[in-house]
Formats: C-alpha cells, sequence, structure tokens
C-alpha cells in the first residue's frame, strides 16, 4: 500500500528508499568544492544528462547514486570516494545539504515541460514496484497537479531553484533545448564545467547519448543495471520508454489541459518561465 511505500519528510513525499535518518542527517553532509551536482525533478532527463556528463571528462570521475537514496551508511559511502564525484539528487533547493551551497558547488539543473513530465511519470507510476499503485491518467494528472507525489509538487521543485537562476555556480537547462541542438548544450555544459572538448569529441558524445544508443546500452547491459541516477528505481530499463517532446498530447483532454494551465500560470505567475 501507499503507506508502505511512502513518508513523509519536512512535507515532502519520499519512498522507503530514502530512510528518515538520512534524509535528517543531509544537513551535516560533507561537499567537497569540486563536487559536480546533477539536479532534478523526477523524469526530466536525469539519466540522459548524467550520460553526457560522465562522458565529456577524460579523469576519473564516479556517478553516485542519489543522494538522498539509502540508509544512513550512504555518507560514509560517498565520504570514502576517492575520485570526484558527479551527485544527483531530485532534492528542492530548501532540502539540499548547505555545505554544497557555502563551498559554491557547480549544480546543473535540468528541467521539462511539466506535462511531459507528468506523463512520463504517470507511466513510470505503473511500471515501477515502489512507487503506489495508480490505477488510470485521471486519476494521477489530479495527483500530480496536488504535489501528491514522491518529491512533491513540480512547481514548488522548479520554483526553489528558479530563485537562484542568477546563481554563477549553477546551470540551466531544459530537455526540450537538448532535443532540438544537443551539440549546443554539450559544448554549454562543457564551458560550464570548465572542460576542453574538441567538436569532434562532441558530435561523438552526442551520438553515444541519443535515445536509441542509451536504451540498447542498458538491454545489452552495458551498463550498470543496477545503476540509475533516480532515488525511485534500481531498473534502468524502467527509464528509456519514449523520450519524445509532446507526449502530453496522447494523454491530456481538453479539460484537462485548461486546468493544467490555469494552475501553472497561477503557480508560476512570479516566474520567469
Ligand atoms: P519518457 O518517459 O517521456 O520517455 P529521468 O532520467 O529524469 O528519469 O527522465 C526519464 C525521461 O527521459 C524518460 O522520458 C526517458 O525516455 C527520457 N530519456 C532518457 N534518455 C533519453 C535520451 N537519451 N534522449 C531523450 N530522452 C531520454
Amino acid at each position: 500500500s501507499a503507506a508502505e511505500l511512502i513518508h513523509m519528510f519536512k512535507g515532502i513525499p519520499f519512498t522507503t528508499r530514502s530512510s528518515p535518518e538520512l534524509l535528517k542527517s543531509l544537513d551535516t553532509f560533507d561537499a567537497r568544492e569540486d563536487d559536480v551536482l546533477l539536479v532534478s525533478y523526477p523524469k526530466s532527463g536525469t539519466h540522459w544528462l548524467a550520460g553526457v556528463i560522465t562522458k565529456l571528462y577524460n579523469t576519473q570521475v564516479t556517478l553516485t547514486s542519489p543522494i538522498e537514496f539509502g540508509d544512513i551508511s550512504k555518507l560514509e559511502e560517498l565520504n570514502n570516494l576517492s575520485s570526484k564525484r558527479i551527485i544527483p539528487t531530485h532534492l528542492d533547493y530548501h532540502m539540499l545539504p548547505p555545505n554544497f551551497k557555502n563551498k559554491k558547488c557547480k549544480m546543473i539543473y535540468i528541467s521539462r515541460n511539466p506535462k511531459d513530465t507528468a506523463v512520463s511519470m504517470y507511466h513510470y507510476y505503473r511500471e515501477n514496484p515502489n512507487l503506489p499503485t495508480v490505477d488510470t491518467w485521471t486519476a494521477f494528472f489530479d495527483l500530480f497537479l496536488k504535489g501528491d507525489v514522491v518529491c512533491g509538487s513540480w512547481f514548488d521543485h522548479f520554483l526553489s531553484w528558479e530563485e537562484h537562476e542568477n546563481d554563477k555556480n549553477i546551470l540551466f537547462l531544459f530537455y526540450e533545448d537538448m532535443k532540438k541542438d544537443l551539440p549546443k548544450i554539450v559544448n554549454e555544459i562543457s564551458l560550464f564545467l570548465g572542460l576542453t572538448v574538441s567538436d569532434n569529441d562532441i558530435q561523438d558524445i552526442c551520438k553515444k547519448s541519443s535515445f536509441s544508443e542509451m536504451k540498447s546500452d542498458t538491454e545489452k547491459e552495458n551498463s550498470d543495471p543496477s545503476h540509475t541516477v533516480c532515488a525511485l528505481t534500481s531498473n534502468r530499463k524502467l527509464i528509456f520508454r519514449k523520450g519524445t517532446v509532446g507526449d502530453w498530447k496522447n494523454h491530456f483532454t481538453p479539460k484537462q489541459n485548461r486546468r493544467f494551465e490555469e494552475i501553472f500560470n497561477e503557480k508560476m505567475k512570479l516566474s520567469k518561465m
């Protein structure tokens, strides 16, 4: 039941894969100046971005599991890593360990049209045994708008990060821009991370990061199938579903679309989006 899979922490629903002890102890987490955070609301393209970033480095880097995933032993596990750490997280800005902020660690926030995010998350709920059962798209649509889903409200998450859009250590990216012109975004990411990457390398990285390549890597288990950058599953096969822009049009009724836009306009009235 939902009660067995979900618990609330600071008003936000987490799965039991994030232990309350770990969440409580995150405040004391020791960040390193060269940590790179990969931040997202679930289903925004986290794996895609992680694939790109890890390919950009020639030096040894470790893509960790999400910082909020696991139990209290997590902090020690991350402390023991000797290489540079790329750390994914779905935490909102307020819940991020303060040490990352004090040390001005580089952070990349990826977001996606919330309508497509909602549809992607609906399918994820349907396939993922770690998440509560949802019977219909209509039921999920209501939960999403209420923020009654894992990681809470999309709007609150986005707004908490958008407030920091002018921080020099944070780069904001959109899934749709990556779909439109991936080489341009990869170049932007490499500049932000201070890496020198040739045009050839960028072309190569883009090829290897296409939806079909990444999906087939997972099927061939070229990548560790139990290594996800999402705190909600350890099954990579659940990640690569469709990988397109605008799938919401196949799910939203005209009435749902109007209701979504009303709530979007209300919640986002102070946003520049
Ligand atoms: P869909 O469910 O719409 O297909 P996350 O990694 O944050 O969990 O996001 C998963 C979403 O990103 C899924 O969306 C998935 O298909 C999409 N995705 C993953 N890899 C991708 C890629 N290489 N190119 C485009 N979309 C990708």
